[in-house]
């Protein structure tokens, strides 16, 4: 090779690495957004008006959802069911009596490779079949409640490795409490299914654990371009925890609240976008690649999110930093893509990071095709004061405060649920 091409080449190579790198700034005022234009929700790729449900379902739906899947969150390259159910514990009178109390192993295998998933499950006593809120937690079941009896990754505590034990001692039952209000949703006939996100995929870029490893072709360390990042690995994993709750008497499946906060609202959104069995779907202050609008790049946007956090889209996701007008997606169309089933977005207003502008603009953005199922859609032109929640198929409120999970915002997700599914 000459010095001169050799010289260019490295050049090159200098100027993508840098490129890549340069971020802007940090949109923090309303100003400073650029002006967008989002894709037509209801033109379809070849041009076609969408002006019907079937029209939508037919054409329109099955491109953005394989558009999000390629491009954005990442294809799952196969299938794989769990090939046995652990019940570990099944205990009639917890939390003072008023909830029935299991925990179960859902395990996984394939090859040499396994995965299990450790669910807590809560359901009102006395109930044939209870609705329930699906959601993952941060880091453990035994954070969500005190109950000295959730197990700690499906295990008891003198069962623990040392390692574990002192993360455990750390991080104390209960901790989380404030996040779950259990009793209230056991009160208001509903039950939780919980489980830590990190056991179907640990938060980390690390391909090597966790149900991605279990999918490899031979010789495959990562997935492909195209393929799925941990956030369409956790959404796979709540379609799983659904397979295994159509077989649970007591749960009513069809009467499922799939909830997220954050990152795990993102999770919830695709993970609803997948799964239609899922009857409603609720997004806690998911921000950036969950319910905001990508193009207003106002708090958090697709550079910061992929270089903080490089494994939880697909690697395609990526070409789209500092460029997202080239997406032919924005994220009301992942909204849109629940239709006609109820979505709510919440966010909160000390939350600039997750734009809760954009995610209002988002549901409302989605709202024209909701109104084409003649269902009732937003109808606030503008961001709505903080603590006026407004309850259409399409739920929106901003709570006054910080990025959390507070006893404000499941209120509303109780008297939404029991609106839509006509209970109380
Ligand atoms: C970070 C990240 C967000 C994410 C949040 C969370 O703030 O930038 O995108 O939603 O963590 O999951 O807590």
């Amino acid at each position: 090779m000459s010095q001169k091409l050799l010289f260019s080449l490295i050049a090159l190579t200098l100027i993508c690495t840098l490129s890549a790198q340069i971020t802007t700034p940090t949109i923090k005022e309303e100003a400073d957004v650029p002006s967008y234009q989002l894709p037509q929700l209801l033109i379809s790729d070849k041009g076609i008006e969408i002006d019907s449900p079937a029209e939508w379902e037919r054409f329109r739906r099955p491109e953005i959802l394989s558009y999000f899947a390629n491009h954005v969150y990442g294809v799952v390259p196969d299938q794989l069911d769990f090939y046995k159910v652990e019940v570990l514990d099944d205990e009639l009178a917890a939390l003072e009596g008023k909830a029935l109390r299991k925990q179960v192993n859902l395990m996984f295998k394939k090859e040499k490779k396994s995965v299990k998933m450790s669910l807590l499950i809560y359901l009102p006593k006395g109930k044939t079949k209870s609705p329930v809120f699906l959601a993952y937690n941060f880091n453990g079941n035994y954070r969500v409640n005190a109950d000295p009896d959730i197990l700690i990754n499906g295990k008891k505590e003198f069962e623990l490795s040392d390692e574990k034990l002192k993360k455990f001692n750390k991080n104390k039952r209960g901790r989380n409490t404030s996040r779950w209000p259990i009793e209230k949703m056991i009160d208001s006939g509903y039950g939780l299914v919980t489980i830590d996100y990190n056991n179907v995929d640990p938060d980390k870029n690390d391909f090597s654990d966790g149900i991605h490893a279990l999918f490899y072709k031979p010789g495959q360390t990562t997935p492909a371009q195209n393929e799925w990042g941990s956030i369409s690995a956790w959404a796979w994993g709540m379609s799983k925890i659904m397979d295994f709750m159509e077989t649970e008497e007591l749960i009513d499946h069809k009467k499922v609240i799939l909830m997220g906060h954050s990152r795990l609202g993102k999770t919830a959104l695709w993970a609803g976008a997948n799964d239609q069995r899922f009857g409603i779907v609720i997004s806690n202050n998911s921000g950036c690649g969950g319910a905001a609008l990508s193009r207003r790049r106002f708090g958090e946007k697709l550079s910061d999110i992929n270089t903080n956090y490089p494994h939880w889209f697909a690697k395609n996701f990526h070409y789209f930093n500092e460029n997202e007008s080239a997406l032919k997606v924005d994220q009301h169309m992942l909204i849109a893509l629940m239709a006609p089933r109820p979505v709510y977005v919440a966010s909160a207003s000390n939350d600039a990071w997750a734009d809760p502008r954009g995610e209002f603009l988002a549901t409302k953005a989605a709202s024209p095709l909701y109104r084409l199922y003649g269902k009732k859609a937003i109808e606030n032109e503008q961001l709505p004061p903080v603590n006026t929640p407004f309850h259409g198929s399409i739920g929106y409120h901003l709570r006054n405060g910080k990025h959390d999970v507070t006893d404000y915002d499941w209120d509303q997700y109780i008297k939404f649920a029991n609106k839509h599914f006509g209970l109380n």
